[in-house]
């Protein structure tokens, strides 16, 4: 019986969960809070779309980390989210604390887990999930590329008044404002898209992409998105459980591929059972890898700030 955790009930984790439960993703889904009631509680709650959606598994929630044991995947949520005028690096501090606790406690439950690491700074987080747990980088993977790029996709769509789902278009890089929303690569229904923008739209595009975060958290004010974040992070999930070999941008570890050694990136993956099955390295041109080896010094610098 296939089984997802997800640490972190808070909006992120939350909204994992109901998107487990929408899309079937396990057969048992357990939601895990430090705080009293919070996970029982809200899983209960979607527990009881159950009837309504479909969900023929079974979802709790717990204060106790030995309910995830033996999890095929762990989703991890848990920490602080910005707040306007926040950037993504400063929850660093906190949050590699509390990613450093969680994974030590995952782990000794779920030896043979994949994480999917959602915390920020996503790209220095997934990196601490992965030296505390010793796992093979296979299975670690950090969720921002799926979110960027859905968020790519549905700023040319809306542009271009098409459906979203028609247009292909792939974030890579670090998940902050140095993002790459590749151009070069992006088409609607097969049609190049600087076949079908001009240069000033989509720049615009690209730098609205780059911000798409913080333009949520502006208008939110007391926290940042939510709803995609966990789509995203439950789309990983189930390409690994169900082992569908889906082709998502995902922060992983690179040996190498593209030029960079040693860090987190997001780069397009093909994700099925057991974690990342390969990356998909392809040339990029000379203005992309800039952009990307730009990323990677950024991480290396957060990474540093982790003391990890
Ligand atoms: C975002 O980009 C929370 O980092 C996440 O919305």
């Amino acid at each position: 019986m296939a089984k997802l955790s997800i640490v972190g009930a808070g909006a992120v984790g939350t909204s994992c969960a109901q998107w487990a439960v929408n899309r079937n993703a396990a057969e048992e889904i357990v939601l895990v809070d430090v705080v009293e009631g919070l996970a029982e509680g809200k899983a209960l709650d979607i527990a009881q779309a159950a009837p309504l959606c479909g969900y023929s598994g079974r979802i709790s929630g717990s204060t106790d980390f030995s309910t995830t044991a033996e999890s095929d995947v762990v989703i991890i949520t848990a920490g602080l989210a910005r707040k306007p005028g926040m950037s993504r690096e400063d929850l660093l501090e906190k949050n590699v604390q509390i990613v450093r606790s969680v994974t030590e406690q995952v782990v000794a439950h779920s030896p043979d887990a994949c994480l999917v690491v959602v915390t920020n700074p996503i790209d220095a987080m997934v990196y601490t999930a992965f030296k505390i747990s010793g796992f093979p980088a296979e299975r670690v993977v950090g969720m921002a590329g799926v979110l960027d790029s859905a968020r790519y996709r549905t700023f040319i769509a809306e542009k271009l008044g098409v459906a979203a789902q028609d247009v292909c278009a792939l974030v890579m890089g670090i998940h902050g404002d140095n993002m790459l929303p590749l151009v070069r690569l992006a088409s609607v229904g097969g049609v190049p898209l600087s076949q079908l923008l001009s240069e000033e739209e989509i720049a615009e595009i690209v730098k609205r992409t780059q911000h798409g975060g913080a333009e949520i958290v502006g208008h939110l004010k007391t926290g940042s998105a939510f709803t995609t974040p966990g789509l995203s992070a439950v789309e990983m999930a189930a390409a690994i459980i169900k082992g569908q070999n889906r082709v998502l941008p995902c922060a992983a570890m690179l040996d190498g591929q593209f030029g960079i050694q040693g860090v987190f990136l997001g780069v397009p993956v093909v994700l099925g059972r057991g974690g990342i099955v390969k990356i998909l390295e392809f040339e990029l041109t000379a203005e992309e890898r800039e952009a990307l080896l730009k990323g990677a010094e950024a991480v290396k610098r957060q990474v540093e700030a982790t003391g990890i």
